[in-house]
């Protein structure tokens, strides 16, 4: 099949990729020269763990190729994805002024019949929103469908390639034959493609997203629970997690969801169910949950340490909002680092990927090191953001040496207190009585 890709972000670039190894003819757009120039020269603009030598093939192989010319993307395919950021707008609701912008585009440069699908994250009523743009400037038959990506960033590829379901909001049958055969490679295991009406599609998306959240945030409400009763929040999670009805995913307890997906989806689904007039309240909950949850290593240092930071060095480990990625968006390390810099304290920041894009953020405010070892020294505590593999099991005697004085406070979770206590540090983690504290 001839797809079009307009967008060549995250999604955009994955899903191009994965639809030409499964034998299509991909062209991936998008309006930033140069993205697409670097992606011409080899470079892929982004860290996602199998991305690489699926472009380099293929690209090789002649079914993927990058282009700026969204009008000649438009009329060499056939089934057109938009793939395009919908970041939050100043009142939380999706900015959809890129999905339209595309939307016109395909408008004026189709000729012929087309598939378009919405793969960004749009609130219900988009698809219905694109379709009057592309008609506003065609004669032609245009089928507008909804099929939202649930891929995870750092596992992005995989998820694709074997998705857990593949959800199509169609228009008509033309198009729900079309696409599922578009999809027929990556459900051979038998993952399901569920067909339904384009508004229970777009809001499925939304629905996805706003309940990991919410087991996000109901879990780190109970974490609080279990702090201040001196009960092991771990114990809980397995006592709970265990259960058929609930099962064990997205209960781990930390400083809070980030990324690009969650804030934003949850922000977003909260401004539409209120102005249908719906009751967003569970939401209101989760995302308040959530931001006290992002203070929580700050607040835990000052508290600590005093609220004038002059003069101390703080070790970051972690700076990506999740492991396996760059991505920076919304992450809590942001909050903490911030914080920390505000109150004058100097930040030394060891990340294996994201130290790039951390410099975007801070400049030259904070100091990067090549090695979590080389972050620690001199400093006067060590902060943890991000659960990368690396960082679970340091040599802890080298760290307990580099340090100033042995003291972890740790967002994620990754250590037991009791063992912490037996090696000498003073050890704070999240929904657990800190241990070996000095006074
Ligand atoms: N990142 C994820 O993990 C993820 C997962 C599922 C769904 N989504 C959704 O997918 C959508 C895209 O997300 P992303 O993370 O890939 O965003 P991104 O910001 O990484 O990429 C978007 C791309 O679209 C390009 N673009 C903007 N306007 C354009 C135009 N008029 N023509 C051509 N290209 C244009 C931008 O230059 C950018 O490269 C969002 O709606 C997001 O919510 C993201």
């Amino acid at each position: 099949m001839k797809v079009g890709v307009i967008g060549t972000g995250y999604v955009g670039l994955v899903v191009g990729a994965c639809l030409a190894e499964t034998g299509n003819d991909v062209i991936c757009a998008d309006i930033v020269e140069n993205k697409i120039a670097r992606l011409n020269r080899g470079e892929v603009p982004i860290y996602e763990p199998g991305l690489e030598p699926l472009i380099e093939r293929n690209v090789t192989a002649e079914r993927l190729s990058f282009t700026t010319d969204v009008r000649h993307t438009v009329r060499a395919s056939d089934i057109l994805f938009i793939a395009v950021g919908t970041p939050p707008g100043e009142d939380g609701s999706a900015d959809l002024q890129h999905v339209l912008a595309v939307a016109r585009s395909i408008g004026e440069a189709m000729q012929g019949e087309k598939i378009v699908i919405t793969k960004s994250t749009v609130p219900v009523g988009t698809a219905e929103l694109v379709r009057k743009e592309i008609l506003a400037h065609t004669d032609c038959m245009v089928h507008v469908c909804s099929n939202p990506e649930f891929l995870k960033e750092g596992a992005a590829v995989d998820d694709f390639m074997k998705p857990d379901r593949v959800v199509l909001g169609v228009d008509s049958e033309f198009a729900a034959e079309t696409l599922r055969e578009l999809y027929a490679p990556f459900v051979r295991s038998g993952a399901q493609i569920l067909t339904m009406d384009v508004p229970a599609a777009e809001i499925t998306k939304y629905a996805a997203n706003a309940m990991l959240a919410t087991r996000i945030s109901f879990m780190n409400a109970i974490a609080q629970l279990c702090e201040k009763a001196g009960a092991s929040v771990d114990a809980v999670r397995r006592g709970i997690g265990t259960d058929g009805r609930i099962g064990s995913s997205f209960l781990f307890p930390g400083i809070g969801y980030g990324g690009s997906c969650f804030p934003k989806d949850v922000k977003a689904l909260v401004r539409t169910m209120r102005e249908v007039g719906a009751d967003a309240s569970i939401l209101e909950a989760v995302e308040a949950v959530n931001e006290r949850q992002k203070r929580l290593l700050l607040e835990g240092l000052t508290t600590r340490l005093g609220e004038d930071l002059s003069g101390r060095t703080i070790a970051v480990w972690g700076l990506a909002f999740k492991p396996n990625t760059d991505d920076m968006r919304e992450a809590p390390s942001l909050v903490t680092i911030e914080g920390l810099l505000e109150r004058g304290a100097r930040v030394v920041a060891h990340d294996p990927v994201a130290m790039d894009e951390a410099r975007g953020h801070f400049g030259d405010r904070i100091e990067y090191v090549a090695s979590d070892y080389a972050a620690i020294e001199g400093a006067d505590a060590l902060v943890i953001h991000t659960e990368w593999l690396p960082y679970r099991r340091p040599d802890f005697e080298r760290v307990k040496k580099g340090l100033k004085a042995p003291i972890i406070f740790d967002g994620r979770n990754l250590y037991d207190p009791e063992r912490m206590a037996v090696l000498g540090f003073e050890y704070h983690s999240v929904g657990r009585r800190p241990v070996g504290e000095a006074s």
